[in-house]
């Protein structure tokens, strides 16, 4: 591989904006020079491989630490494969996923693993790891998730949600944390009573109130706060972390800040349909009616107030992170399942590729600065998943995972232009300002004029260490 040089952009890392030139050496950065060093000349001179990034930042390749890629769910799979699914991300800037394993029930850990590495093995145009999906808490499970552990799987989660599914008691959610306190992993949870909302849901539905909206009616933010609340006791008493997974409401946030205020490991997330779509989209009268089954997602898309209270909580740090839960589903033949009784619409929304340049739209807007940008997009998620100085970064030694930024692009967004394997748009018609340049994966390029030119399984899997904000 040749030896790459990116001179005349603006690096762009959590601490701030620096005029460096990068000098990539094979899958690494190798150096960062400033631009009158002696050093600069000969490494733009020495038949590299010079590309300038005028007028552009640079900045860490994404890191989206929340998607779902050919996942079983709701009675169907969600449409993007990793194949699809990682290259629409590196087309948005994202050179790193961490996907959930979904342990069935009665499986082992151990089998829901496997059964991830054959799904993104050879498949991948990015590097990707893993979390777990714990379905059971038991004696066997718990023991399981040492030996993960040492296959880089050092983050669990867990749901109140999803009653007869996927759903933990707060025994078993208290048993994990326990475990997951002695050993360091990390505890995801998503945080909805699932019993009081299955209540609630069969009170609309025998009412027939059926359509999506009430979906989210259905699960109000104080069954969410509530959730919140009590997963962040539960952590206190066990003696583990707690990362709170796609947190949509401003009444879980509040939970959130004050335990962080007490001085609690409590981590949150949340993720773009968040800040840019609400309630309100439910209701779309589009596709016979039913087109608010698009934004079906768990938690819910809420009130538009809620918005600027998440953009408060990510410039204050009590959001840590934004990522997508990227969870496609088509709307012919997927979300048409729930056409008659809104609990039958598959949960999710598609959002990996377009992450990066809608949280670029929260700097052009002011709520972020720049830094903040990177460091809620690549940098913290790295630090806390136990993929940091490998990932995240811009410094000699970081994987060469880097994303070239015109700020000065424009784009709409759309079913037409997405790469993503899913026929609708959250975002139809959105023109945002902003557009990755040129993204570059482990040294390859593999986003450049416009062009998809990497190849079809050069990401590779990462085994995670533990999070860095607990040790
Ligand atoms: O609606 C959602 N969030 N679907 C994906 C599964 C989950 O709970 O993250
Ligand atoms: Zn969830
Ligand atoms: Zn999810």
């Amino acid at each position: 591989m040749a030896r790459i040089v990116i001179t005349n952009g603006t690096v762009i890392t959590a601490t701030g904006a620096h005029e460096l030139t990068v000098v990539v050496d094979g899958e690494r950065i190798a150096a960062l020079l400033a631009p009158d060093s002696s050093d600069h000349a000969s490494a733009a001179a020495s038949g590299s491989h010079v590309i300038d990034a005028v007028g552009k930042f640079v900045i860490p390749g994404g890191i989206d630490v929340h998607t779902h890629m050919e996942m079983p769910f709701g009675g169907t799979m969600s449409s993007d494969t990793f194949e699809t699914g990682s290259r629409a991300a590196a087309w948005g800037g994202t050179t790193t996923i961490l996907d959930f394993a979904v342990q069935k029930k009665g499986e082992s850990l151990q089998a829901a693993l496997d059964l991830w590495h054959q799904k993104a093995g050879g498949n991948c145009a990015i590097d990707y790891g893993f979390h777990m999906i714990m379905a059971d808490v038991n004696e066997i499970t718990l023991k399981e998730m040492d030996v993960l552990h040492g296959e880089g799987i050092t983050s669990f989660k867990l749901f109140t949600a999803y009653p007869g599914v996927l759903y933990s008691t707060d025994g078993e959610i208290f048993r994990a944390m326990q475990k997951a306190g002695q050993i360091g992993s990390m505890i995801m949870m998503h945080c909805e009573n699932g019993i009081v909302i299955d209540e609630i849901i069969k009170d609309h539905v025998g009412r027939g109130e059926t359509a999506p909206y009430y979906h989210s009616i259905s699960r109000p933010e104080a069954m969410e706060a509530e959730a919140t609340h009590r997963c962040i006791q539960i952590a206190k008493v066990a003696g583990s972390p707690v990362y709170v997974v796609h947190l949509s409401a401003k009444e879980a946030l509040e939970q959130v800040v004050i335990a962080r205020d007490r001085g609690q490991n409590v981590f949150a997330e949340t993720c773009p349909q968040y800040l840019y779509r609400s309630i309100d989209d439910l209701t779309r009268p589009g596709m016979d009616g039913f087109e608010g089954a698009n934004f079906v997602c768990s938690t819910p898309l809420r009130h538009r107030e809620h918005q600027a209270e998440l953009w408060r909580g990510i410039r204050m740090n009590d959001l840590s992170v934004v990522s997508t839960d990227h969870c496609p589903f088509c709307f012919k033949e997927q979300k048409a399942m729930g056409i008659g009784d809104f609990s039958k619409i598959p949960n999710g929304m598609a959002g990996v590729e377009h992450r990066m340049d809608l949280l670029y739209q929260g700097v052009v807007d002011k709520h972020i600065s720049l830094a903040r940008w990177v460091e809620v997009a690549a940098t913290t998620p790295a630090r806390l998943f136990g993929l940091y100085p490998k990932k995240g970064v811009i410094a000699p030694g970081a994987d060469a995972d880097i994303v070239i930024y015109d700020p000065n692009a424009r784009q709409t967004l759309g079913v037409e232009m997405h790469h993503m394997a899913v026929d609708y748009s959250a975002y139809e018609g959105e023109v945002i300002d902003g557009r990755c340049d040129l993204v570059m994966s482990r040294g390859r390029i593999v986003i450049e004029n416009k062009q998809y030119v990497g190849t079809k399984g050069q990401g590779s899997y990462l085994k995670r260490s533990l999070s860095q904000y607990l040790v």
